[in-house]
C-alpha cells in the first residue's frame, strides 16, 4: 500500500533573477513499512523536501498524498492536526521543550490536541526506547542519544502514517548515532513504521531499504 506520493513537486525561493528552485520537480512513492533514506550534498534541497512533505512549508507546485490525502488542500488549521497526528518529524537537534520532562514532551502532541494519553501506548514507547528510568527528568539531564530517543517517541506517540527523520543522528557521536539508526530499523521492522530519513551520511543511508539520491534539487539517482 502507498503511503506517500510526491507528484512533480517544486518550491522557489527568491524571484526573477534570484530564484532558486531548491526543490525541482520531484516525483517519488514511498509503499507502508519502507525505510527510505534521501541522500545529497549540503543545499542540495533535502530539508526543503522533508519540510513539504511534512507540511511544515508549502510547496510553490505539485502534490503530496499522505495515506491518500492530499495535504495542500488542507488549510491551516486542518493541516496542523493531521500533522500533529499523522506525520511524526525528528530533526538533528532534537526540539525538546526543556521546561518539560522526558514524559510530558512524548505526550505533548496529544496535550496540544486535548486528547487523554494512551497510557499503554505511553508505556510501550518508554520502554522500546530505554526511557523508562528518564521518564521524569528534564532534558538538560539526559545524554544526545537519549534526547534524540525522547525526540522520536514524542514524534511516534500517535502512531504517524509516516516518521520524516532530517540528519537525526548529525549531532551524535559515532555509539549513539549506531544507537539511534537501531532503534528507527527496529521501529520500522517491528511496528512497521514508514520512514523517510534525510542523510548526507552514506554508511547510515546504506542501512536503510531504499536510497534516493538529489542534487540541486532534482532526484538523480534511486537504489
Ligand atoms: N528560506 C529560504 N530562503 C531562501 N533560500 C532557501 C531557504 N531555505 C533553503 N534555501 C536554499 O535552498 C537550497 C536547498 O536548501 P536545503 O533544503 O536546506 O538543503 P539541504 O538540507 O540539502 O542542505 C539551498 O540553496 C538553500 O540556500
Ligand atoms: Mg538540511
Amino acid at each position: 500500500m502507498e503511503i506517500l506520493r510526491v507528484e512533480n513537486l517544486t518550491k522557489t525561493y527568491g524571484a526573477g533573477a534570484n530564484a532558486v528552485n531548491a526543490v525541482d520537480a520531484v516525483s517519488f512513492t514511498v509503499e507502508q513499512g519502507e525505510f527510505v533514506a534521501i541522500v545529497g550534498a549540503s543545499g542540495s534541497g533535502k530539508s526543503t523536501l522533508l519540510h513539504l512533505i511534512g507540511g511544515v512549508d508549502r510547496p510553490t507546485s505539485g502534490k503530496i498524498f499522505i495515506d491518500g490525502n492530499e495535504i495542500n488542500h488542507m488549510n491551516n488549521d486542518k493541516l496542523a492536526i493531521f500533522r500533529r497526528r499523522q506525520i511524526g518529524i525528528v530533526y538533528q537537534f532534537y526540539n525538546l521543550i526543556p521546561i518539560l520532562t522526558v514524559e510530558e514532551n512524548i505526550t505533548l502532541p496529544c496535550d496540544l490536541d486535548g486528547s487523554s494519553v494512551d497510557k499503554s501506548r505511553l508505556d510501550e514507547i518508554l520502554m522500546s526506547f530505554g526511557l523508562k528510568e528518564r521518564r521524569n527528568n528534564l532534558p538538560n539531564q539526559l545524554s544526545g542519544g537519549q534526547q534524540q530517543r525522547t525526540a522520536i517517541a514524542r514524534a511516534l506517540i500517535y502512531r504517524p502514517a509516516i516518521l520524516l527523520a532530517d540528519e537525526p543522528t548529525g549531532n551524535l557521536d559515532s555509539k549513539a548515532s549506531e544507537d539511534i539508526m537501531s532503534m528507527l530499523k527496529l521501529t520500522n521492522k517491528n511496528y512497521g513504521q514508514t520512514i523517510v530519513m534525510i542523510t548526507h551520511d552514506l554508511e547510515m543511508a546504506n542501512q536503510a531499504d531504499r536510497v534516493i539520491t538529489i542534487s540541486d534539487g532534482k532526484i538523480v539517482g534511486e537504489a
